[in-house]
């Protein structure tokens, strides 16, 4: 039918012409999950550049940039108002200098700058949101040099959601610096499903309080506790991987819940392969927090190459086991105890023989594989596992914490 070809061809120019120019999101900004800080958990609206600048000063000081948290992020309440040509201001009293002279500042510290807006006329706290301007942001960011944009979902009546993230995100991609789009609409539209080229995270759950286990309600919306973030986040496994991750929220470590506590939220955010982004006040904290949040082991985990989200396995006498399979044949592994009593137990290996269907494919083969068994918080070896079927490992559960090892086969 070649008298067709030509028609064939008029009929894809035209195609071209009219389809919108649809550009991809900015690839790899976010191949492992992404980690810094955020002014939210800590400070609320109260903030200002020198909060911000000391932050950056003790994310150096501390180790943690060399850690892997790069990103400090302005949360709500930065704004100020729209000049006449409706580019957005700094709060001028906040940040005297202004937001260039911040990201100048980071980036000399080997930094980068996050910021955050919404999708509506207004952001949470009712400063100017992005409705109508979303271009206009995305280019005043770049030209401030920013890194990262959490992009929030209040204020939205009308707003189409798959409209208004492809938007943006086409924004920060005219604007042409390249600019990690944190996506924040709490998972009222099931970003998991429409997403992966369009945002680097989606949250999955509402708010967290520095909380383990309990909800805060509020009127018109419910903050969750850490055991409520990860029951929901684990339903969604199989939507996360390299460059798309389920974000179940901000740490609260460091902000008020027992060590044991903070280790097992910490251990199970990096277990889900979830963004890592601090919420404490890293200028003032304890050894037990920056010991957590800086164990580079944990780390490792959460930022493995292979970007598997951790599959809950199963629940055995108040207890949960968790598995994360890892670049190189590697698992870590994860009993997590959310109960508040101790519980003591027998491992057997076999029991744990698994393959991760959903999602990666690979089988733990406890019954032919000999792993060797490094401890993730006392970073000691211990042993082997055992091809034997049969209890071998008498372990106690602490209240609230984790017991975590990094398997090794040998
Ligand atoms: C929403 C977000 C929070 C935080 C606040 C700021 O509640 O989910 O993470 O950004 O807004 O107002």
């Amino acid at each position: 039918m070649n008298h067709l070809r030509p028609l064939a061809i008029v009929c894809s120019m035209l195609a071209l012409m009219v389809m919108p120019a649809r550009a991809q999101k900015w690839e790899h900004l976010a191949d492992t999950p992404q980690m810094g800080w955020s002014t939210w958990n800590k400070f609320q609206g109260n903030i200002s550049e020198d909060i911000i600048m000391g932050i950056a000063d003790a994310m150096v000081e501390t180790g943690l940039r060399d850690a892997g948290y790069t990103y400090i992020n302005i949360d709500d309440c930065w704004h100020g108002k729209r000049d006449d040509n409706g580019f957005i201001q700094a709060d001028p009293v906040k940040f005297p200098k202004g937001m260039k002279a911040v990201a100048d500042y980071l980036h000399g510290k080997g930094l980068k700058l996050g910021i955050y807006s919404d999708a509506g006329t207004n952001t949470c706290a009712g400063m100017p949101g992005s409705l109508g301007h979303e271009y206009q942001d995305a280019i005043q960011y770049a030209r401030w040099g920013v890194d990262y944009l959490k992009y929030d979902w209040c204020n939205t009546a009308n707003v189409n959601p798959r409209g208004a993230y492809q938007l943006i995100s086409d924004a920060l991609r005219s604007a042409g610096r390249p600019i990690l789009l944190s996506m924040c609409e709490w998972g009222n539209s099931k970003p998991w499903r429409w997403a992966r080229s369009v945002g680097h995270s989606w949250r999955t759950t509402p708010d967290i309080w520095c909380n383990f286990d309990s909800l805060r309600v509020f009127p018109g919306y419910t903050q969750f506790g850490v055991m409520q973030c990860i029951q929901l986040n684990d339903t969604l496994r199989q939507y996360a991987g390299k460059g798309y991750w389920n974000d179940p929220d901000m740490l609260e470590v460091g902000n008020g819940m027992t060590e044991n506590e903070d280790r097992a939220h910490f251990t199970m955010w990096c277990m889900m392969a979830s963004p890592l982004i601090l919420g404490n006040d890293l200028r003032n904290m304890s050894e037990a927090t920056r010991n957590i949040i800086m164990n580079k082991d944990m780390i490792a985990i959460n930022q493995d190459t292979l970007g598997v989200q951790g599959l809950h396995y199963c629940d055995k006498d108040g207890l949960q086991f968790w598995f994360k399979p890892l670049a190189g044949g590697d698992w870590a592994f994860t009993i997590l105890n959310p109960t508040r009593q101790d519980i003591h137990f027998n491992l057997n290996w076999q029991e744990f023989n698994l393959t991760d269907d959903d999602v990666s494919g690979l089988s733990t083969s406890f019954n032919t594989k000999v792993y060797r068994v490094y401890n993730l918080w006392t970073h000691r070896q211990e042993g082997k596992t055992s091809l034997k079927n049969k209890p071998e490992r008498k372990l106690v559960a602490k209240a609230r914490d984790v017991i975590s090892y990094r398997l090794t086969a040998k």
